[in-house]
């Protein structure tokens, strides 16, 4: 998926000559393999009822949203699609890297309003929230006390905001609502000395020193991302997921041959974690923690991104995708339609996973408008269909051509979702189901439609006659839902 170049234009606005190219593709993250569970009861119990949520809001904010470009990536030297750099600092890579980290002094998000946010993702079914507390470039989007490096220096204009703490505001607006909230946080710091350190010049994502050289400088860098950490672990409330970026900073042992990216891992970049975890669940009981692409103890759930596992996966998982083509606020970025919106919940859902789908907020501290029409759609049909997506488990045979199942936690219900072509549903006359069980179904029933369903037991599952008043201009959009209820 590659991002168009945006026509979107301010004159004078430096912003303007920035706009660019963003593939999101390329920087696919492989699903890990060899998922281990989490033996503390308290993770289990956290773990079992976050995959009980099923959708989930990710934003992706940072001083980059200024220029519109990719989220930190510009500023690493590396020639991928979406590294590439543009603008009047493009040339040089030094003048460009302090031009961005000068972006946190224009930095002024004066429509933040988390609320507003709340309400649109709440109507449209969201039930937890994972916000980038700081992405590779190193700005916090937190008050930390390690760095000046954040939202919250006098340096930025938004500093003197009584709301500048914005992950504190954004973290107490959704738990308000009872979202779970995660924190984003990029283990990498492309700004701290000690993880690219001023003596070499970087040459890609990865730490520019050997750690076994200079373990000094090293345990400085642990030290450093152990306390913002701890930070947040202390300082926002409670928390529920600690979901960690940057998956090349891990122990050398864990590296993956076979996965192109972690290939050009060449140091040990050990951060501790089992350190960083214990501390962590002592302030937040149960915590999950991502650890994402690091298989083992600190990876309670797997994170495939922008891709939808074909089949269910036999352990916890979310995918995480784009509302957009970018991860970070690009102006004009082109969303997708509520119907693919929708339809990837659905398919998300019938495999046993989460939908964590990432709307990047604007420089002035608002969405576009296109998200919030999207939300309003999905609120539309989840409120109609939802009781087939939350609380629910994959079901055998999980989708057959377009229609694709769930079950209720219960066991009390299958649902059976039947895809349409674009945004309505036209269903034939009549519709054949699978179901593992034909014994003792009570009802069939059409979500959002009064009318009784006749049905006949097949060797495989149930037929379904469907009304002629359901048939065409049903007013259903996006998915039709029928709900098998057994005794
Ligand atoms: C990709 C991007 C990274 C982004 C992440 C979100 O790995 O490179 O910038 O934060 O996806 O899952």
């Amino acid at each position: 998926m590659t991002c168009k170049f945006y026509s979107w234009c301010k004159p004078l606005l430096l912003a303007s000559a920035l706009l660019g190219t963003v593939n999101v593709e390329a920087q696919v993250h492989e699903i890990s393999k060899n998922y281990q569970a989490p033996t503390d009861p308290a993770v289990q119990k956290k773990l079992a009822d976050w995959q009980d949520l099923k959708f989930g809001l990710f934003m992706h904010w940072g001083t980059y949203s200024q220029w519109g470009v990719v989220e930190s990536w510009s500023i690493c030297p590396e020639d991928e699609g979406w590294t590439q750099r543009k603008g009047p600092y493009s040339a040089d890579y030094n003048q460009y890297k302090q031009a961005y980290e000068n972006l946190q002094k224009s930095f002024n998000p004066q429509k933040f309003n988390p609320e507003k946010w709340v309400k649109a993702a709440k109507d449209a079914g969201m039930k937890y929230m994972i916000f980038t507390t700081k992405h590779h470039d190193g700005f916090a989007m937190f008050d930390t006390k390690q760095s000046d490096y954040k939202i919250t220096d006098p340096k930025s204009p938004f500093s003197s905001n009584p709301r500048a703490n914005v992950t504190e505001e954004i973290f107490n607006a959704f738990r308000k609502d009872n979202f779970m909230i995660g924190a984003y946080f990029s283990k990498p710091d492309w700004h701290s000395p000690d993880y690219w350190w001023p003596y070499f010049p970087p040459k890609n994502r990865n730490v520019n020193y050997d750690p076994a050289k200079y373990p000094e400088k090293w345990n400085q860098f642990k030290n450093f991302t152990y306390k913002q950490i701890q930070e947040l672990m202390t300082g926002y409330g409670s928390v529920d997921i600690l979901w960690l970026d940057g998956g090349w900073v891990r122990p050398k042992a864990t590296i993956d041959t076979a996965i192109d990216w972690q290939r050009g891992i060449k140091f040990n970049q050990d951060i501790d974690m089992p350190k960083i975890a214990t501390m962590a669940r002592q302030h937040q009981p149960g915590l999950i923690v991502v650890d994402r692409t690091v298989p083992g103890q600190y990876e309670n759930y797997t994170t495939p991104e922008q891709q939808v596992p074909d089949k269910p996966l036999s352990y916890p998982w979310e995918s995480c995708i784009t509302m957009g083509n970018s991860w970070s606020y690009v102006p004009g970025d082109h969303y997708k339609s509520t119907y693919d919106i929708v339809q990837l919940l659905i398919k998300i859902v019938s495999r046993g996973g989460n939908l964590l789908m990432n709307i990047g907020p604007g420089p002035d501290g608002d969405w576009d408008p296109e998200a919030y029409k999207r939300l309003e759609g999905i609120g539309r049909w989840i409120k109609i269909n939802g009781e087939g997506i939350y609380n629910s488990r994959a079901i055998a045979p999980y989708s057959d051509n377009n229609i694709y199942y769930t079950q209720s936690k219960s066991k009390a219900a299958v649902y059976a979702f039947v895809l349409g072509n674009n945004s309505t549903v036209n269903l034939p006359s009549s519709l054949s189901i699978k179901l593992p069980n034909t014994k003792g179904i009570k009802k069939v029933s059409l979500l959002g439609a009064g009318q009784s369903i006749k049905w006949q037991k097949t060797t495989d599952g149930i037929t379904v006659n469907v009304p002629a008043a359901l048939q065409q201009n049903s007013g259903l959009t996006e998915a039709a839902v029928f709900k098998v209820s057994y005794k």
